[in-house]
């Protein structure tokens, strides 16, 4: 059975998970509109990763005797300045996400829950691959500026930059 705490935490961060997934549809939406195809197929995947997070969420509250509370989402921005003011509020987002995850252990720890604390590594371990993905993006669009031909570049192959070639140049 779920402590309080833990339980009401939890939904805390299935509301997040699912405003995420609500974010990042958006943010492909836009991308879409903008002509940036690639970057809109990779954002509409991005968005139902984030919805099988809240999946997750969902099952194990319930599994272990909680309430999942399918939440009301806030409408997400529909317009942004550029590509690269997206994705850098895409690595804050996700660097807000992190702290929200590791808040959550603390609470599991707090509570004596190390089932829910294991199961959390799943996420703390995504949100580190999440992150450096981010950033790698930030990194790429950066050092393409206003290149026009680079931005093409970019959207073609963006689906093409993984977590592995996120993570290897500094590990
Ligand atoms: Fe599920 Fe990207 O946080």
């Amino acid at each position: 059975m779920l402590k309080p705490k833990v339980e009401s935490a939890l939904n805390n961060q299935l509301l997040i998970e699912a405003e995420s997934s609500q974010i990042y549809l958006a943010m492909a939406s836009w991308a879409e509109t903008q002509g940036l195809g690639g970057t809109a197929q990779f954002l509409y995947k991005h968005s139902d990763e984030e919805r099988i997070h809240m999946l997750k969420l969902v099952q194990y509250i319930n599994e272990r005797g909680g309430k999942a509370i399918i939440p009301a989402l806030s409408k997400p921005t529909k317009e942004y300045k550029s590509l690269n003011s997206m994705f850098e509020t895409l690595l804050n987002h996700e660097i807000m996400v992190s702290e929200k995850i590791n808040d959550l252990v603390e609470t599991c720890l707090k509570e004596k829950d190390y089932t829910t604390q294991n199961f959390l590594q799943w996420y703390v371990a995504e949100q580190i691959e999440e992150e450096a993905l981010a950033r790698t993006i930030m990194d790429k669009l950066k050092m393409i500026g206003a290149d026009k031909s680079g931005l093409y570049m970019f959207d073609r192959d963006i689906e093409t930059i993984t977590i592995q070639s996120s993570v290897a140049p500094n590990q």
